[in-house]
């Protein structure tokens, strides 16, 4: 804690030993008249480091202290208030003072404390305001409890405060959900006692001013909370559970929040520690900690440390079907203007349709205003004219995936856009070097591709030629980052991160089958792992017909796949939900699986030469799994992923695993890759697997996968 002069010009500390003998310079005290305000400065966000736990701890000590003093007000230097904990402190032991101490010191402050909140008051930050008297807010900023996000629960009193503060309704939104609210919404909810329009520190003091003229309201501890109306937690016992799933920790936060308003405050208290305590050892405590360095990781690849994206003002997308649409929905959401080109005027109606129909599903929804619906589909150009992308910065590709074709128009792009322009293929599966062949400046191409809905889907892949430049794969990222997606990097193969282990889930899904088990059993014990659904059921919805295209291009390359069900599926037309059939049988309109006669009798053809075996939920998820870490371990030891946290945010963020399992990759070292190992063995020895590589036996032997970004 340092302590500066008064703004008015003379130090008017009471204490001048706390400027030279206590130079902890994370925290700073200065004093307006008989307010002083206490600055927090420890950029990037201000997180709750030891130093200025202890900073805050000297101010309320040297503060309550200062006879001058009357009143207090926190805030905090650069862009935010408080944010959060101190990430790098995560899974160390704590170090005093601790957080809780620190809030309730600052609860029972002689002097009131008024925490002037800009930016994001989130998790210990919002914990620290909540310990103070008053609150006000700049209009943009935010407040929030998002520990569950992280598998835990507050753990300083947000649980046991904020009902007292609020109400048990707004309580249990925001701690069970974890999402931050605006300062407007904050102020009706009585988060907030007032939001400040100008400069937020003088509006601070005013404020605090005008309280000192009015009896003080009880400290936060002292209140009781309003009773909550009959059937109310056993309503929100099930909607939390419902949207919580398999995930522990919402569950655990609305038992605090209940035991706040049943028991007395102390009793709360030791509750949501105890609660916080044992979550924080939890495996979906890791698994989530590690989603949220793997996410932080992957935006800022230090491959691309110091490189200057090219900049992307403006879009066009080439291609108005599923995936065209959908990134045309993705890049106008993010404030973008869009030209969507495509091949005759029809196709370029059918388009502007196809992108209507999700604003408008959006706004049927009530996740946007018809206007902005409308707003959105004005920033849209449909064209087949080419000239229209002469000044365009980036240009995404979702044509037919047929090599020719998009050679044809990329060679149409690279004569029509600027020499800078950014030019991107959506391509699944084909290789982008040969779909860059023969243009002009191939160091503006890039693969860049988004997963389905793509105006949903958080994964982007983005996959650099040999020719591709350092500042458009950095432009990559910076797309990602507007659009607000996971940006993954991922070398040239076939299917790249994603889809080569995909068609691994697939063949093993089939040896089950082949070996005894039955679809509906294969898609239940995938979904009881967490996956929102089975193999087959996913099949079905996306249809056959896909893979099926694929892999006869493979076959046309010479290389194996092995499908031997899925390939008969396709010849019968049983392509899934679009043909009223596929893994499974559909009634006309209703999209229920039905095990299908048809599909056992073509298993039980094809499995004549395997062995039976009996399988259960935990058996089939093994022999899945496991072969998926082996071809992530594979992705690893030939360069198509650079880092393996990489592997689990492709598949967290483009095919639902579930996050609190932390990805396959995070959930196998978890589990003991030695083990795993030892599984792929066994599997291998029934002909069930490929054996397990040398990665992967290496990674065992050395107790984990070595990350370079660690
Ligand atoms: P789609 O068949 O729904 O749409 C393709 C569109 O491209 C059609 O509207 C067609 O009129 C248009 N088109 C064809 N040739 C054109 C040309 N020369 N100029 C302008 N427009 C032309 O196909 P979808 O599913 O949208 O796939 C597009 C691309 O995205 C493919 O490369 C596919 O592999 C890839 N992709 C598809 C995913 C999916 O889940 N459907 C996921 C990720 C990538």
């Amino acid at each position: 804690m340092s302590r500066r002069p008064d703004r008015q010009g003379a130090a008017q500390s009471s204490d001048p030993r706390s400027r030279s003998e206590n130079p902890n310079m994370t925290v700073s005290i200065e004093q307006i008249g008989e307010v002083a305000v206490v600055t927090v400065d420890n950029p990037p966000v201000n997180a709750l480091s030891q130093a200025v736990r202890q900073g805050l701890l000297d101010a309320v000590e040297a503060l309550d202290a200062d006879p001058f003093v009357k009143a207090v007000v926190l805030t905090c230097a650069g862009r935010t208030f408080i944010a959060g904990a101190d990430v790098g402190e995560f899974g160390k032991p704590p170090t005093p003072p601790h957080l809780p101490d620190l809030v309730a010191r600052i609860e029972r402050a002689k002097k009131p404390w008024v925490a002037a909140i800009h930016g994001s008051a989130l998790g210990g930050g919002f914990e620290v305001a909540l310990g103070c008297r008053f609150r006000v807010a700049t209009a943009s900023a935010s407040v929030g409890l998002p520990e569950v996000r992280l598998g835990l629960v507050p753990g300083a009193g947000g649980t046991v405060r904020l009902p007292r503060l609020a109400g048990v309704e707004t309580a249990v939104d925001m701690v069970t959900a974890g999402a931050p609210i605006g300062a407007r919404t904050a102020c009706e909810a009585g988060l907030v006692d007032t939001v400040i329009e100008d400069d937020l520190v003088a509006g601070a003091v005013t404020f605090a001013r005008t309280v000192l003229d009015r009896p003080l309201p009880d400290a936060l501890r002292d209140r009781s909370v309003a009773a909550s109306s009959a059937g109310f937690w056993d309503a929100a016992a099930g909607s939390v559970a419902a949207r919580a799933k398999r995930e522990e920790a919402p569950l655990r936060a609305l038992a605090c929040v209940r035991r706040a308003a049943e028991a007395d405050f102390e009793t709360a208290i030791a509750f949501e520690r105890e609660t916080f305590l044992a979550l924080r050892g939890s495996a979906q405590a890791a698994a989530l900690r590690h989603v949220f360095f793997a996410e932080r990781a992957a935006t800022r690849p230090p491959e691309l440390a110091g490189v200057i994206p090219r900049t992307i003002g403006s879009a066009a997308v080439i291609g108005g079907g599923t995936m065209g649409a959908g990134i045309a929905a993705a890049l106008r959401d993010a404030g973008l203007p869009v030209v969507l080109v495509e091949r005759d005027d029809g196709a370029v109606e059918r388009g502007l349709a196809n992108l209507r129909a999700i604003f408008d599903g959006a706004a049927k929804r009530g996740r946007m205003s018809a206007d902005a619906a409308a707003e959105r589909m004005a920033g849209v150009i449909g064209t087949t004219d080419y000239a229209a992308l002469a000044d365009i910065d980036l240009v995404v590709e979702a044509v037919f995936e047929d090599l020719d074709v998009k050679r044809e128009v990329f060679r149409r792009l690279a004569a029509a856009c600027r020499a800078e322009a950014v030019l991107a293929t959506n391509t699944s599966y084909l290789d982008p070097e040969r779909i860059a062949e023969g243009i002009s400046r191939p160091d503006r191409f890039l693969g860049l591709h988004f997963f389905s809905p793509a105006q949903v889907m958080k994964l982007l892949e983005i996959v650099p030629t040999k020719a591709t430049s350092p500042d458009v794969i950095a432009a990559g990222f910076a797309l990602a980052r507007i659009l607000n997606k996971i940006p993954v990097r991922a070398g040239i193969c076939d299917g790249f991160i994603g889809n080569r282990i995909l068609k691994v889930t697939r063949v093993q899904a089939e040896r089950l089958l082949l070996s005894g088990a039955t679809p509906a059993a294969v898609d239940a014990a995938m979904r009881a792992f967490g996956l929102p659904m089975g193999p087959f059921e996913a099949q079905d919805l996306g249809g056959l017909d896909i893979a099926a295209f694929q892999r006869k291009a493979a076959r046309a390359r010479g290389e194996k796949s092995f499908a031997p069900i899925a390939d008969r599926l396709c010849a019968a037309r049983r392509f899934g939900q679009k043909s009223g059939g596929g893994w499974y049988d559909y009634e006309p309109g209703d999209r229920t699986p039905r095990p299908s006669d048809v599909v056992a009798a073509i298993i039980a053809e094809e499995a004549k030469s395997w062995l039976r075996r009996d399988w259960h939920d935990d058996s089939i998820v093994d022999c899945i799994l496991w072969p998926m870490v082996n071809e992530g371990a594979r992705i690893l030891a030939d360069g198509t992923a650079l880092r393996v946290s990489d592997i689990d945010l492709v598949k967290i963020h483009g095919y639902g695993f579930p996050r609190w399992r932390g990805g396959p990759m995070h959930y196998a070292q978890a589990y003991g890759l030695d083990k795993v190992v030892d599984a792929l063995d066994a599997l291998a020895s029934e002909g069930l697997a490929d054996p397990p590589c040398d990665l992967l036996i290496a990674a065992a032997r050395h107790g984990g996968f070595a990350d370079p970004s660690r």
